[in-house]
């Protein structure tokens, strides 16, 4: 992904965001926008934080569906990623431990939190069927996107 790519995918969800519709049809436009546009995304969604709980819910997503619909704080690398307010890049899922399988055609995974206030909202989670796929191209497009979504949470 050059910087053209990443700049227009940005634009692609502007456009989204800004648009008319739910919040969970904005939300379910951009997963489809991104697995559209980036080959090596396979499965594209967002998990919400239940507000009050360190539990989070599985909200709009594109792809295979997962039976992992409410994930703890600190389970799998969604939770881990949720605990630790950071963002989690795994290049081979067969080299985690604490990893919840959702098919097992995924081999990677990228986990971005959404943060508003200092406070965890929810998090954009990417699964690929292709090893080692993630480059700082990702991470770059999905910190704006990411950021880009706080407001609407
Ligand atoms: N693999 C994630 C679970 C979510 S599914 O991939 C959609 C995890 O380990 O937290």
């Amino acid at each position: 992904m050059d910087q053209t790519s990443i700049e227009k995918t940005v634009e692609r969800a502007r456009e989204i965001l800004d648009s008319k519709g739910t919040r969970d049809e904005r939300l379910y436009a951009l997963c489809e926008m991104l697995r559209d546009t980036v080959a090596h995304y396979d499965w594209v969604g967002f998990y919400l934080v239940e507000p009050g709980k360190r539990e989070l819910v599985l909200g709009p997503y594109r792809g295979a569906p997962t039976e992992h619909v409410r994930i703890r704080f600190g389970q799998g690398i969604c939770g881990q990623a949720a605990d630790l307010e950071k963002t989690f890049v795994v290049q081979d899922v067969t080299t985690q431990r604490n990893y919840l399988s959702c098919s097992a055609s995924v081999r990677s995974e990228i986990v971005v939190p959404i943060m508003s206030g200092g406070e965890v909202l929810g998090e954009l989670d990417i699964d690929s069927h292709t090893v080692a796929p993630f480059t700082d191209a990702d991470r770059a497009l999905l910190d704006t996107i990411c950021e880009m979504v706080a407001p609407i949470l």
